[in-house]
C-alpha cells in the first residue's frame, strides 16, 4: 500500500511540473468547432487547456453561431464548414455537426492536414467508412473519434481492474443505451430533424459506440460477426426503427457483446448500462438513479453471493486521470468523458500518445451498427463486420467502396 501512496505522490508531483512547463507556452493549437451546439460541451476543456484557443465556429443556424460566438468570444463565425478551414486555417477541428457529415467533414479536414477530433458515430454508411479510413491513411493529420463513455469513471476503473487481471479472462460484455428522444425529432415548425432519418429512421443499432467502447476495451477484442434482431415498432409507427435493438457481436476470440439500443420506448433515461464477466469475476453497473456499482471478484469476496461496491477498489485500481481530477473535468458533460477526451486528443496530436480512439478503433464501434442494418432485414442473420485494417487504403478500390 505504500508503494501505491508513493506511486501516487510522483504521479500527481509530475502532473504539476508539466502543467508549469506548459503553461509557459503559447496557446499554440488554433482549434474549430462544426456543429454549434453540441461544441458547448468541449469549450471549457479547450480554453482552459493551456495549448489550445478557439478560433473559429461553424454552424448554418445563425443564431446558435452567434450565441456560441458571444459564449466563447470567438469572432471567426461561418456558416459553410469547407470556407472555415480554408479561411480560418485551424490546426483541429472537432465535428460535432449531425451524423450525417461527421464522415465528410472529416475528410475534408483530413485532405487539409487539419486533425480530426468527431463526434460519434464515424460515418452513416460503409462505404464512408472506407472513404474516411483512406482519407486518414493519406493524411499527415491525425483522426480520433470522441467516444466519451469510455472516459467514464466507473469504466475506466473497471478497464484499469480489466488490465490487473482481477476479472480474469473476460469473455462476455453488455452495454444498453436506453435514451427516450422523441422530443427531439422535429423542429419547433414540425419539420423533422437529423435524428429523426439517421437514429430512428433507419432500422438497426444505429446508435451504439457508447455501449459497444466501453464493453471493446473490457473484452480487448474487435467485433468480427454480427446480429441484430428487434422488439417490432410499438410506440410510434412513424419511425422505421424498431423500438429496441439487440445487437450481439462475437469477437475475434469467440467472446460474446450484447448491445441494446432504444431511443423509442417510453421510459427514464439509462444510458450507461454495462454487465462484465469474467473468468475470475463479474461487474454489474448501477441501472436506476440511487443503485450502486457492484462487483464480484473470486479473490477479494469469499461468498459466492458476496458483491462488492465497486468504489472499494478506486484507492488501488483508479488511474491517475480520475485521481483529484479538475474541476472542469468534474463538471464536464457524460461524466467527465468530454473532458478527458479532449486532454488524450490534444496529447495526440502534440504527439505525446498515439490517439486513444483511432480510425480502426472508430470502425469497430461504427461498423457493427451499419452492418446491424442489413442483418435485421435479413432476421437476424450473422453478418461478418469488415476489418479496416485489412482494407488496402492506397488503392482505388477502396474509395469505390
Ligand atoms: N457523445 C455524446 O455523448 C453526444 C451527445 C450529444 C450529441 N452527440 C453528437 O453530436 C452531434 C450533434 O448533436 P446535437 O445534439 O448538437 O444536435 P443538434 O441537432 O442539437 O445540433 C446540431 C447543430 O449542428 C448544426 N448543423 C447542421 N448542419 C450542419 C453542418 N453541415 N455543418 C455544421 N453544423 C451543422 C445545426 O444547425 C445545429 O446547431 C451528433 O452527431 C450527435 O450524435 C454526441
Amino acid at each position: 500500500m505504500a508503494g501505491v501512496v508513493l506511486k501516487r505522490q510522483q504521479n500527481f508531483l509530475g502532473r504539476i511540473c508539466n502543467k508549469a512547463q506548459v503553461k509557459a507556452m503559447a496557446k499554440e493549437i488554433k482549434v474549430a468547432f462544426s456543429g454549434a451546439r453540441r461544441a458547448s460541451s468541449f469549450f471549457k476543456a479547450f480554453q482552459t487547456h493551456p495549448e489550445t484557443e478557439i478560433v473559429a465556429l461553424c454552424d448554418p443556424k445563425a443564431e446558435t453561431l452567434s450565441e456560441a460566438g458571444r459564449a466563447t468570444g470567438v469572432n471567426q463565425l461561418y456558416s459553410v464548414f469547407e470556407t472555415m478551414l480554408d479561411d480560418a486555417r485551424p490546426d483541429v477541428v472537432v465535428v460535432s455537426s449531425p451524423m450525417q457529415y461527421h464522415a465528410p467533414q472529416s475528410i475534408a479536414a483530413l485532405q487539409r492536414d487539419i486533425h480530426v477530433l468527431s463526434e460519434v458515430t464515424a460515418a452513416v454508411s460503409l462505404d464512408e467508412c472506407r472513404w474516411l479510413a483512406q482519407a486518414c491513411k493519406q493524411s499527415a493529420a491525425i483522426y480520433m473519434m470522441a467516444e466519451n463513455y469510455m472516459y467514464m469513471k466507473p469504466n475506466v476503473l473497471v478497464k484499469a481492474m480489466v488490465e490487473a487481471g482481477l476479472f480474469g479472462e473476460t469473455y462476455y460484455a453488455e452495454g444498453e443505451y436506453l435514451h427516450e428522444l422523441s422530443s427531439l425529432h422535429h423542429m419547433a415548425d414540425g419539420s423533422p430533424t437529423w435524428r429523426y432519418y439517421w437514429q430512428v429512421g433507419v432500422n438497426g443499432c444505429t446508435y451504439p459506440t457508447h455501449s459497444l467502447g466501453p464493453c471493446l476495451q473490457w473484452i480487448k477484442e474487435r467485433p468480427e460477426r454480427i446480429s441484430c434482431i428487434g422488439t417490432g415498432i410499438w410506440s410510434d409507427p412513424e419511425h422505421a426503427m424498431e423500438d429496441t435493438t439487440l445487437l450481439l457481436c462475437k469477437t475475434s476470440g469467440d467472446k460474446l457483446i450484447r448491445v441494446r439500443v432504444d431511443m423509442l420506448s417510453k421510459r427514464p433515461h439509462a444510458m450507461t448500462n454495462y454487465t462484465l464477466q469474467g473468468t475470475k469475476g463479474a461487474y454489474e453497473s448501477k441501472r436506476r438513479p440511487g443503485e450502486g456499482n457492484w462487483v464480484w471478484l473470486e479473490d477479494f469476496c469469499r461468498d459466492p453471493n458476496d458483491w462488492a461496491p465497486l468504489e472499494r477498489f478506486e484507492e488501488e485500481y483508479l488511474p491517475d486521470i480520475w485521481r483529484e481530477p479538475p474541476a472542469e473535468a468534474v463538471s464536464a458533460g457524460h461524466g467527465g468523458g468530454d473532458y478527458f477526451e479532449v486532454m488524450d486528443f490534444v496529447d495526440a496530436v502534440q504527439g505525446r500518445k498515439p490517439a486513444a480512439i483511432d480510425i480502426h478503433m472508430a470502425m469497430d464501434m461504427t461498423l457493427p451498427g451499419l452492418v446491424s442494418q442489413e442483418s435485421i432485414r435479413r432476421d437476424g442473420e450473422w453478418l461478418e463486420v469488415p476489418n479496416s485494417r485489412d482494407w488496402d487504403c492506397d488503392s482505388a478500390e477502396v474509395a469505390r467502396g
